[in-house]
């Protein structure tokens, strides 16, 4: 990556958020952890630095310090929040305790519209504050720039350093004009380019991966997910029929879905595609089974079983692709009064054991989740891919409460894609983070025609969230579960009653297992 803006990771629960926002700007971003050395980032060649916000304060003896040589690289730097307090605790200016707390929204009144930042703004400007602490004595070279009610300095200069501080977060959306802010340093005063673009991304990376990956062969486990999807239609542009993509059907997929990545990989991309069929090897392994986490764990084994196999079968092979995404390597620091360095572990690959010999291929290891798709779009992948809803690694086995049977993943399975079917119909599925349907262990008296049932209860889940941590209940129109609901109890046998379920995370979670 040529032109690059570092960004300082201070423990903020913002960083990932500040480093995305910069990517959006068509600049290519990386996360470091707040004490990396000076020389090592020098080496980088940055365009600009960050200094995240963080939980910590200046003075307090465990507080993340950077490498005092940052300031003297002659690169553009911008502090937020706890960065600000970083200029004055390095820089000769003060921090103390604030009065009050200043949290949410604030209004900021821009003193000087010379200030690089602001360029273009309006004088006010509505922003998101959340600090204790508090700059009470500028530091060396700067002046205040703009000022809140609880603030004389809200947003600090030192011109010819080309240092800024701003004390709210312009990196999220409650602060809505923080986005030129953040164009403003990355463009104005850091004079980044637009080199950052998927289109861009696909050469350079299409070439790294030859250069690695040589004459060898490569294999994938191909979930139909976003992120496998996508490495593999990468993969296969880079190097061909030296991809291998295995595919397990497990018995516990959606509707249809193991046809569309037949479809859609194999006969569209012409892509080499191992099909495993090993329904009954799992459902067998299930059967009587109702405890969701023994479910799990029969599952996760099964797969690791057949996906060893299948790559015995495959041959010859050097390499294993993963989709890993750059959230998933995000080294995370030791936030105040908890110095444990906590290393996240690649989540992201299914589970495999560690004792599965091949060098890894990670092609989307840099990427966020919204350029993952982006690049999708780019290989030519469908929206239906692309744009695809979370789907849990244990499929339907967790959305049939209780025991998993043949005839009841049918039932939930027929149920499942009228849901989707509406919601796609009604423009609202791919509005919303997942919309599913839950065949409940729950059987009820009915009447359809003349004749009395006693069938199951489906529930539909439809909900809204960021990140799968917490999550809304989705206030669909009446008009469209009344459609769904019609639909169902006439058109899936072994149903009559259907059920919505209203329930946010928390207190719920998103799976009914
Ligand atoms: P919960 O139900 O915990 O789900 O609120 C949060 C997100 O994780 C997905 N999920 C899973 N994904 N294996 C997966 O790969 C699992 O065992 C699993 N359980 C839940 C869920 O669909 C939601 O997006």
């Amino acid at each position: 990556m040529n032109e690059q803006i570092i960004i300082l990771d201070f423990g903020s629960q913002y960083t990932q958020v500040i480093a995305r926002r910069i990517r959006e700007c068509s600049v290519y971003s990386t996360i470091l952890r707040y004490d990396t050395p000076a020389a090592e980032i020098a080496k980088l060649k940055p365009s600009g630095i960050i200094l995240s916000g963080g939980p910590s304060s200046v003075y307090a003896a465990d507080a993340p310090l950077p490498d005092r040589a940052i300031f003297a690289l002659g690169v553009p730097i911008l502090g937020i929040c706890f960065g600000v307090q970083l200029f004055a605790q390095f820089l000769g200016g003060k921090v103390e305790k604030g009065q009050k707390r200043e949290y949410g929204k604030g209004t900021l009144t821009v003193k000087d519209g010379a200030c690089a930042l602001f360029k273009k703004l309006p004088r006010q400007l509505q922003v998101w504050n959340s600090h204790g602490d508090k700059l009470t004595k500028l530091p060396k070279g700067f002046v205040s720039v703009a000022v809140t009610d609880n603030s004389e300095f809200a947003a600090i200069e030192n011109r010819q350093k080309r240092f800024f501080g701003l004390q709210f977060h312009p990196e999220v959306v409650h602060t809505p004009r923080g986005k030129e802010i953040i164009t403003n340093f990355v463009h104005g005063v850091c004079r980044c380019g637009k080199g950052w673009t998927m289109r861009n991304y696909l050469e350079q990376s299409i070439a790294e991966i030859r250069a690695q990956v040589g004459k060898e062969r490569v294999i994938l486990g191909l979930s139909g997910g976003v992120d496998s999807s996508v490495a593999a239609a990468l993969l296969h542009k880079a190097i061909g029929d030296q991809l291998t993509c295995i595919f397990v059907n497990n018995g516990l997929l959606r509707a249809r879905e193991a046809e569309v990545v037949q479809e859609v990989f194999g006969r569209n991309f012409k892509m080499k595609l191992q099909y495993e069929e090993a329904s009954n090897l799992f459902l067998n392994k299930l059967r009587g089974v109702t405890d969701p986490e023994r479910k799990r764990k029969i599952i996760g084994k099964a797969f690791i079983d057949v996906f060893q196999a299948a790559t015995k079968r495959a041959g010859k092979v050097k390499f294993l692709a993963q989709g890993t995404l750059y959230p998933d390597i995000i080294e995370s620091v030791p936030i105040a009064g908890n110095p444990a360095a906590l290393i996240k572990s690649h989540h992201n690959v299914g589970g495999l054991p560690k004792n599965m010999k091949f060098a890894l291929v990670e092609p989307l290891k840099c990427l966020f989740k919204d350029e993952v798709r982006q690049l999708g779009l780019e290989l030519g992948l469908p929206k239906e891919i692309v744009y695809r809803q979370p789907f849990p690694g244990p499929g339907l086995a967790v959305r049939c409460l209780g025991d998993v049977t043949p005839e009841k993943l049918k039932v939930l399975r027929r149920a499942d894609a009228i849901v989707v079917e509406e919601m796609k119909l009604a423009d609202l599925y791919y509005k919303t983070w997942q919309t599913f349907a839950v065949l409940l262990p729950v059987r009820s008296v009915g009447v359809q025609g003349d004749e009395r049932t006693y069938d199951w209860t489906l529930a539909i889940r439809a909900v809204e969230s960021q990140d799968g941590m917490t999550a809304d209940w989705v206030r669909l129109p009446y008009d469209l579960l009344e459609k769904i609901s019609l639909r169902i109890t006439n058109e899936v046998r072994g149903l009559n009653r259907v059920v919505l379920d209203l329930t946010s995370k928390p207190p719920g979670t998103i799976e009914w297992e």
